[in-house]
């Protein structure tokens, strides 16, 4: 079991990573205080764990709140569903939300529980590997509007991360891919060493080595807490997070949330933001090789849609890190690095565009 702080300032939680953690009593008591709990989970989820949690958590006054599954239910109407749920329930400001799931519900139990009564506790328990290594910790909450994705929410910190790494047994292959994309991610933005480990090793992560994946969880998690402790609200390096996520939410708006995965798109994402890296000069040939075959050994999709230039661009103008106008964007300086920008050559971003969305 490895235990992680994430440290804010104004708040100070727990990161526990290891098997057999939904069955853990002591461990959950000691982290789940309270007595008056909802589960949030989805329909594919509750079959598989919500039993194993409710056994667990004996002597408490547990509700459930079942959401449908998928992406296109992570809106206001569904975090609705999670309101209705805790009043239905008469739960007052001293109950805690429990999110059992992938980053969906993860993200829209944590909005409802920084909505309700304005705010109350919420532990994170994910079951994807993307969310075990990403979307649980550092308090990012939210839901997307029609405009555009992750448009509404709130920063808000759980008291708990809860990562019970055999949930990734039932996890299918695609999601498990999925979630490699954003462990690739620290190692080209944050962890040169990483990024080495993972080109000796994606093969192993893929066939599920629990050391492997252990080790993956645990040095994302560790990357993830060191950002958010230093820039929670995202006003500088916290950015760096969102490398391909500029191009990948315009890819996803673009295909409608229905052709790539999230983790997909952040990989195709990651390969045009390497690429204009690599236009303007901030990395060689050989970091831009490296990166797009650790992208191709993790069996990400490689071709990127045809959305269009323009188009293209238009949907990267609704990004948040839009500032003044300008599309700011995150780039490598050197494999384990990167910037964020809003002065680049606009030629060489036009380069890109035209590459792969043209
Ligand atoms: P997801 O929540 O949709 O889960 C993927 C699929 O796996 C779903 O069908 C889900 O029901 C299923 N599933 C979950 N656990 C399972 C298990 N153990 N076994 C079998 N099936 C299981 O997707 P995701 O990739 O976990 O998360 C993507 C979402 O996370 C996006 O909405 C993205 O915007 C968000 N996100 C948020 C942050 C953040 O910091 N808050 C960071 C990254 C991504
Ligand atoms: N997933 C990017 C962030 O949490 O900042």
């Amino acid at each position: 079991m490895q235990i992680l702080q994430v440290d804010v300032g104004h708040s100070r939680y727990p990161i526990t990573i290891g098997p057999a953690l939904l069955g853990d009593r002591e461990l959950l008591d000691s982290q789940i205080g309270g007595h008056d709990l909802l589960v949030v989970t989805n329909t594919t989820v509750a079959p598989l764990y919500l039993a194993t949690l409710r056994a667990t958590l004996t002597g408490r006054r547990i509700a459930e709140c079942v959401l449908p599954d998928g992406e296109q239910h992570k809106t206001l109407q569904t975090a609705a569903r999670v309101f209705d749920a805790l009043v239905e329930a008469r739960m007052n400001r001293d109950a805690t939300v429990l999110a059992l799931g992938g980053g969906v519900v993860g993200d829209i139990a944590g909005f409802a529980a920084a909505c309700y009564q304005r705010g109350v506790g919420y532990v994170q328990i994910p079951t994807t590997l993307l969310a075990q290594v990403d979307s649980s910790v550092g308090g990012k909450t939210g839901v997307n509007h029609p405009g555009g994705k992750n448009l509404i929410g709130a920063f808000y910190q759980p008291l708990a991360v809860i990562a019970d790494t055999d949930t990734l047994a039932t996890l299918p292959d695609r999601e498990l891919r999925a979630g490699l994309a954003e462990v690739i991610k620290y190692g080209c933005v944050w962890d040169p060493e990483l990024f080495e480990w993972l080109e000796l090793n994606l093969s192993k992560l893929r066939r599920r080595d629990p050391a492997a994946l252990a080790h993956a969880i645990g040095r994302s998690c560790a990357i993830k807490a060191a950002v958010v402790a230093s820039d929670e609200k995202e006003l500088n390096v916290r950015a760096i997070l969102n490398f391909g996520h500029t191009f990948g939410h315009a890819i996803e708006s673009a295909t409608h949330y229905e052709t790539f995965l999230h983790g997909e798109a952040v990989g195709l994402g990651m390969l045009m933001a390497t690429d204009l890296s690599h236009r303007l000069g901030l990395i060689d040939a050989t970091t831009l090789e490296r990166v797009q075959n650790l992208l191709k050994l993790a069996g990400l999709p490689t071709e990127v849609p045809r959305i269009g230039a323009a188009r293209g661009f238009e949907l990267m103008q609704m990004d948040k890190k839009v500032l003044a106008g300008t599309v700011r964007l995150v780039l490598l300086d050197k494999l384990g690095h990167a910037v964020v920008t809003g002065t680049y050559a606009q030629s060489a971003l036009d380069a890109t565009l035209s590459e792969y969305f043209a």
